[in-house]
């Protein structure tokens, strides 16, 4: 009976809400699933940051709405910690603001810069909200694919130069959702440069930073020379910390950036629950040890997943960083064909490329999310399969 608006209609489903209705309509038959689909931590949050939220929770003074742009105290916080991890000097009241999760940030951002036909430069595949926000504000998506050759990074010399013309904005993510890339100074510097030049906003999605394996480091965008002039950058408290219901992220770097996204944020949502700050300050201060522990634990699953992969005869690398691994799909089948294999017959649910954008046709994703026994399971049903 009503017709939705057309900046709905330019956009697919959610991927992962198609995935879930097909590994629930797999589950109904009676197959016993291991989902490998959606990354979401299947550990709990740390118990000290779940102890400061019972006890923010019945301080009647969180029980108000909250600042728009966040508890100062989070924000200070976010600074210090980002001074630790990074060696990044943030200011905290103009550099930092509070987000309910780094989906939403990323989500109203393009609302503050991107005027309608404006350009969003957004690497595939990737997260699907890069393109999703795009499209909202009325810009357009303009997609710079991301190959094994070039290590997962985009081209910048490749993109064509009627977009770049229209280009307001370039959307980076490392290390990478869904191919589990990692950049480096010398990409990023090269990013810093690009921006510069073409007068481009960098959008830098850092979610995963604290998940990485073997001793690496992943860097922050931000600690780039010249990144502050150009760019913010968006981070999530739910991967690091197991935190992914409740709902907290924090955006940083430029102050006008920042200012923008504080400003449609605060004509369209009141901030998240100041209870959940205060959990956050106590996630960012004490959970180091515990990040270690996470970090060994996805690590020894990466190792399990991975060498049933390439047991398995496909070619595989392994992350250095994130939860994911990326696997390129055996000769003659595309990524839903591999996909729907691996759910009908063995009952893994993994998620295909092409979900992501269409250069990521031809590999599938898994997550690291189930534990070492589960994932040997797997993996144990993989060798099983033709391939
Ligand atoms: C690359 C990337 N960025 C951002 C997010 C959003 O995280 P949140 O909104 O929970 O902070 C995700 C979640 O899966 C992600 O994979």
């Amino acid at each position: 009976m009503f017709q939705k608006a057309q900046r709905l209609q330019q956009l697919p489903p959610y991927l992962f809400k198609e995935i879930d209705r097909l590994r629930d309509e797999v589950r109904r038959q009676g197959k016993d699933i291991i989902d490998l689909g959606v990354g979401d931590p299947d550990q709990p949050t740390f118990a000290n940051i779940v102890t400061e939220l019972r006890r923010a929770a019945q301080d009647p003074a969180t029980h108000r709405y909250p600042a728009y742009s966040g508890l100062s105290t989070f924000r200070q916080e976010a600074a210090r910690w980002y001074k630790e991890r990074f060696q990044v000097s943030l200011e905290p009241l103009s550099e930092v603001v509070t987000l309910i999760g780094s989906k939403e940030g990323l989500a109203h951002f393009p609302l503050a810069f991107v005027n309608p036909g404006e350009v969003v430069l957004v690497p595939d595949p990737a997260y699907p909200v890069y393109s999703a926000a795009a499209v909202m504000a009325g810009g357009i998506p303009v997609k710079m694919p991301l190959r094994r050759d070039n290590n997962f990074l985009p081209d910048l010399q490749a993109i064509p130069a009627e977009a770049l013309k229209k280009a307001k904005m370039l959307v980076i993510n490392y290390p990478n959702n869904p191919t589990a890339a990692v950049a480096e100074k010398d990409f990023y510097a090269a990013v810093v440069e690009f921006a510069l030049r073409h007068k481009l906003i960098v959008v830098s999605d850092a979610a995963y930073t604290e998940i990485a394996y073997d001793g690496y480091r992943p860097l922050s965008f931000m600690e780039i020379d010249g990144a502050k002039e150009v760019g913010i950058e968006f981070h999530s408290l739910s991967k690091t910390f197991n935190m992914t219901g409740w709902r907290l992220g924090f955006a940083v770097g430029n102050a006008e950036l920042v200012a923008g996204l504080g400003q449609v944020k605060s004509q369209i949502d009141s901030g998240a629950f100041d209870a959940v700050q205060l959990a956050g300050i106590a996630a960012l201060k004490y959970s180091a040890p515990e990040v270690k522990r996470m970090c060994a634990l996805y690590q020894e699953r990466r190792d399990v997943l991975v060498a049933g992969l390439q047991a398995a005869g496909l070619d595989v690398t392994p992350p250095k960083a994130s939860f994911y691994v990326w696997a390129p799909c055996p000769p003659g089948y595309s990524s839903s064909q591999f996909t729907m294999k691996l759910l009908t017959e063995i009952g893994v649910v993994s998620t295909p490329g092409s979900g992501f954008g269409q250069a990521g046709e031809g590999y599938v994703r898994f997550a690291l999310t189930v534990d070492k026994r589960r994932l040997r399971e797997a993996v144990k049903r993989l060798r099983s399969l033709e391939l």
